[in-house]
């Protein structure tokens, strides 16, 4: 009996990237690599499928407590830009971003205010769980979203980020809310402050997506100053 020949098999597409794969990175080359192959769709399928609104509410945690002097701000883990979108439409600093994959900084350098004047200042290459190379003391504020979200990138980062922090600076960074005790985060900001390295920890419980099936999911966006000590 002859049989047809088969198919030519269906083109696979791209598997959706979406929160598991985000939620399973455990090392800085699996970031770079699904960063790389998800930069240019984040937004347009991770973004709006989900109604991803944490940029947002770490910008305006910022500038709920920032003052005028808060002019050079650094985005750690900046992604595609969402946090200095944020920060343009409350009236805030223009930050410089900083991230692990060059393919999402291309994003960040892309992004324009309604004036056509870009978002981000410098757009710098780096890994936060080793050395920055950034001068001591060049920032006035700090600001991140979903980056302490990974279970790569652990308490060891405020080494660098207290170190680039100007005297009085102000962080304003988004922690995954289980690991905000699991992984030491709590413990390290309450010994920051009991040794005078900061000021007392504020917390909010912050909304990250608006779709209905994530609509309860939370993280925590700390809230501090640096005290130079
Ligand atoms: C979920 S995205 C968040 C991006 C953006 N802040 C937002 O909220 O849309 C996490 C970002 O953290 C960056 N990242 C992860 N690990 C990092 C590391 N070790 N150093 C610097 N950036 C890192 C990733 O490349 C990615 O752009």
């Amino acid at each position: 009996m002859v049989e047809d020949a088969p198919d030519a098999p269906e083109p696979v597409a791209e598997p959706h990237i979406g929160l598991d794969e985000a939620y399973s990175l455990k090392t800085p080359e699996d970031n770079r690599r699904l960063y790389k192959k998800w930069a240019t769709s984040y937004e347009a399928g991770f973004v709006s499928d989900n109604g991803y609104i944490y940029p947002l509410q770490v910008a305006a945690a910022f500038m709920d407590r920032a003052d005028s002097a808060a002019r050079r701000v650094l985005d750690v883990g900046c992604g595609t830009g969402l946090v200095g979108v944020g920060l343009a439409e409350l009236g805030g600093p223009r930050p410089d971003g900083l991230d692990l994959s060059p393919e999402m900084l291309d994003e960040a350098g892309r992004k324009t205010d309604s004036q056509g004047r870009p978002i981000y200042g410098d757009l710098i290459v780096g890994d936060l769980t080793a050395s920055l190379s950034l001068p001591d003391g060049a920032y006035d504020g700090i600001v991140s979203a979903g980056t302490f979200t990974h279970g790569h990138v652990g308490t060891g980062a405020f080494d660098e980020l207290y170190r680039v922090a100007a005297d009085g600076a102000l962080f304003a960074v988004g922690i995954n809310s289980d690991h905000y005790e699991e992984r030491g985060f709590s413990e390290r900001f309450r010994d920051d402050c009991d040794s005078g390295r900061i000021s007392e920890p504020e917390i909010r419980r912050v909304p990250i997506f608006e779709a209905r099936e994530h609509v309860d999911d939370r993280a925590i966006v700390v809230s501090f100053r640096s005290t130079g000590r």
